[in-house]
Formats: structure tokens, sequence, C-alpha cells
């Protein structure tokens, strides 16, 4: 099966294609490294020539509400239409637990907007709502970062490796649509903010965490419950603290434009 990957030269793309190839499929990634541009379109059709799936892991370069809003509105358009045109049978797109409880971001209106497209194309589909990557938890720390101090609320999160994440999508590429969604998560929930103190002491991070109820997560104020899934929840298997002890565990940086700062 020919199952072109939109971003597989990314974290998760990059995972997924392997995986994909491991199953005997023809797993293309594409980028705009590879001559594949879903913004402007450019060798868009050529790629997506013969593919019975196209699996949607891109992500936009800024972070900034119309920036974010731009690159997943016209990249989910031009994607949808020249799957339209090429027969593509099945869209996977990967998203994020809580979208439609985390508004209040730009970068999650803009991953609702996207979400929203696919919901209305005629395109069979599988949305993918993943909680947030363990390799995500430095990029946390990071935009939320005051001086030395790092303010962040108690909220419940359950975290995931981003190889299960990849792994977790491939099975779903792999099957038939289910024209919904589907929720993946970690084995285990933790507190923000000691999920971010254990990840900066095991890294020896001089940074100091504080518990603020009110200190915001990307913009966004958090109740007890906004970033985990629901009882359905596929769940990985990678556990915290196996992933902070191996010594290659990838690290991924916070964006270069937040949407606003913590705290
Ligand atoms: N971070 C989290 O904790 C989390 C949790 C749940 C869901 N997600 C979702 O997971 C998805 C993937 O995240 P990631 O961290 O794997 O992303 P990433 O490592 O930042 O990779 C982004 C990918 O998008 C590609 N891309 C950028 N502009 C493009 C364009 N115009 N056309 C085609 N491809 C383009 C990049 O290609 P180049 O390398 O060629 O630039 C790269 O392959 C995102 O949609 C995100 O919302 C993230």
């Amino acid at each position: 099966m020919k199952i072109v990957v939109i971003g597989g030269s990314g974290l998760i793309g990059s995972k997924l294609v392997r995986k994909l190839r491991e199953h005997g499929h023809e797993a293309v990634a594409a980028s705009p490294d590879s001559g594949v541009n879903t913004l402007t379109g450019e060798g868009l059709a050529e790629a997506l020539k013969g593919a019975s799936v196209v699996v949607d892991v891109s992500n936009s370069p800024s972070w900034e509400d119309a920036a974010v809003m731009k690159f997943f509105e016209t990249s989910t358009r031009n994607l949808l239409a020249a799957e339209a045109a090429a027969g593509v049978g099945h869209h996977v797109a990967l998203s994020v637990v809580g979208t439609d409880r985390l508004l209040a971001s730009g970068y999650f209106r803009a991953k609702m907007a996207q979400e929203n497209l696919i919901k209305g194309s005629s395109i069979p589909y599988s949305i993918v709502h993943a909680t947030q990557f363990f390799e995500f938890v430095k990029g946390i720390a990071d935009i939320s970062t005051d001086g030395s101090k790092v303010p962040l609320p108690p909220a419940l999160i359950q975290p995931m490796a981003a190889d299960d994440v990849a792994s977790a999508v491939g099975r779903i590429a792999m099957g038939s649509p289910v024209n919904g969604t589907v929720e993946v998560g970690g084995p285990e929930q933790f507190r923000l903010d000691e999920l971010v103190r254990r990840f900066l002491a095991a890294r020896k991070d001089p940074r100091e965490v504080v518990t603020d109820p009110r200190a915001r997560y990307y913009g966004v104020e958090l109740s007890e419950r906004t970033l985990v899934p629901g009882d359905d929840a596929r769940l990985g298997e990678t556990r915290f603290e196996t992933w902070l002890s191996q010594p290659t565990g990838q690290i991924q940086s916070a964006k270069p434009q937040p949407v606003r700062k913590a705290g």
C-alpha cells in the first residue's frame, strides 16, 4: 500500500515512515525538504499519485496566531483537494487531546480549523488525538520560564513517547477510516508542575518549578482535566522514567514564536 506521510521528516513523521516500511508498505516522506509543500501545493499531485492513504503529521514553522491559522487552513485545503483528485481513500491527521478545550490559544484554534476541514470533506478520515509527547516537556518548560523560575499549574497530564505516538498513528493508517476521532495517551498521569520538575531535575537543569494554579499553559488557563484523554484512549507502553533514562531521548524545543508567555 502506498502511504504518503506529510511532514515525513519531522519528529513523528520520520518514526512513522520507518515503521510503515517495516510493515512492508511503500511509505513516502513528503515535506518541503523533499519538494512537497502543502502551503503552496508544490509537488503534491505528483507525490499523491497512486496513494491509498495520506497521513498528515506536519506542523507549522510559526505558532504566531495568524501564521499558524494560515498554515493549517491552507495546507489542509490543498491536501484534501489533491487527495480527492488522486482518489485517496483515507486521510489520517494527528491532532491534540483536548483541542476543543484549549481554544483560548491561537495554535489550538488552528488545529480545530484543520479538524473541521477534514470532517467537512468527502475523504474518509481518521483524526488521532494524542497527548503531549515526552519530547515536548522541555518545550513546555522553556515557554513557561520566567527568569530562573518556571510557574506551572498542577493540572493533570498524561504524556506519551513520540515513538508510541508514531506506532498508534501507523496502526490507524493501516486500518479502515473511523470517520471520527481516536484518542491516544501515555500509561501514567502526572501533575504538570511535577512532570516538568522531574524532567528538569533529571537533566540537571537549575530552573525551579513553582506551582501556581493560575499559571497559563500556552496562554490557556487549565482546569484539572483539560489535557487528559477519556477512558477509551489507547495507551502507549513507554513510561516517563524509562524514556528519561535513555541517553538518546530526543528533545524537542519550544517554537520560536510562543502564543503567549505562561504565568
Ligand atoms: N508536540 C506535542 O506534544 C503534540 C501532541 C499531540 C499532537 N501533536 C501534533 O503532532 C504533529 C506533528 O508534530 P511534530 O512535533 O512531529 O512536528 P515537527 O517535528 O515540527 O515536524 C513538522 C513537519 O512538518 C513539515 N512541514 C512544515 N511545513 C510544511 C509544508 N509547508 N508542507 C509540508 N510539510 C511541512 C516539516 O518539514 P521540513 O522538515 O521539510 O520543514 C516537518 O516534516 C503536529 O501537527 C502537532 O499538532 C503534537
